[in-house]
């Protein structure tokens, strides 16, 4: 069957840019053969992380939420806004209780990280800094990212993007990150297969 890709759009904002390019990227995936998932941060609710709440009452059912929308997926796509040039704040604490659940399910899976931004520079920078916990917790993470730069100005009325290059240039990266995900797979597949016999 299809790959499955959950999208994350993660901030809080109703009209959050990046929302907006999260729906784009799903849309595209869809076009290029994958079943998607589309969440915006606002459906995880969660505290911040604190190791007494954890100790005496466990994951906050926001955590256990995410955890559980990501382990239906076999990849994930993370669409998020740079915070001073780094990741805010809502995205890493998500990050930091989805990782105290075992088994991780952060661990092998594909990420593609995109990011929309007013500024000239899209919010790149903030991306570099996502890979980190990420590749930590043992995420393979695709090495192209795609930032749009301008995000406020963006957009067309049905949600494309303005910039028919930067529109190609998403659906490219989608596509190269689906083949990739699609070709991996099958390989688990196959290997899982070889190991019955
Ligand atoms: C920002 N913004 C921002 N933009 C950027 O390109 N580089 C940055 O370092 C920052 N830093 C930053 C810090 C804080 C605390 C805020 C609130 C905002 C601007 C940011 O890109 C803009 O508000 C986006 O519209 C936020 O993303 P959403 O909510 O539209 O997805």
């Amino acid at each position: 069957g299809p790959v499955r890709v959950l999208v994350l759009g993660a901030a809080l904002r109703a009209e959050s840019l990046n929302v907006r390019l999260a729906s784009l990227t799903a849309r595209l995936l869809v076009e290029a053969g994958a079943e998607v998932d589309l969440a915006h941060m606002r459906d995880f609710d969660m505290p911040l992380y604190d190791g007494d709440a954890e100790a005496a009452h466990g994951l906050p059912q926001g955590a256990l939420a995410l955890f559980d929308r990501l382990n239906r997926a076999e990849a994930f796509v993370i669409s998020s806004p740079e915070y001073n040039a780094s990741v805010p704040g809502v995205l890493k604490n998500a990050i930091d209780w989805v990782s105290r659940i075992r088994p991780q399910p952060f661990k092998t899976k594909h990420a593609l990280l995109v990011s929309a931004s007013p500024s000239l520079i899209g919010g790149n920078r903030g991306l570099w800094t996502l890979r980190i916990p990420l590749e930590h917790l043992g995420t393979r993470v695709y090495p192209d990212m795609f930032s749009l730069p301008e995000a406020h100005h963006g957009f067309t009325k049905d949600g494309e993007l303005a910039h028919p290059g930067a529109q190609e240039r998403l659906a490219e990266t989608v596509a190269g990150f689906l083949h990739l995900v699609e070709a991996d797979t099958r390989y688990i597949c196959l290997r899982r297969r070889w190991y019955e016999f």
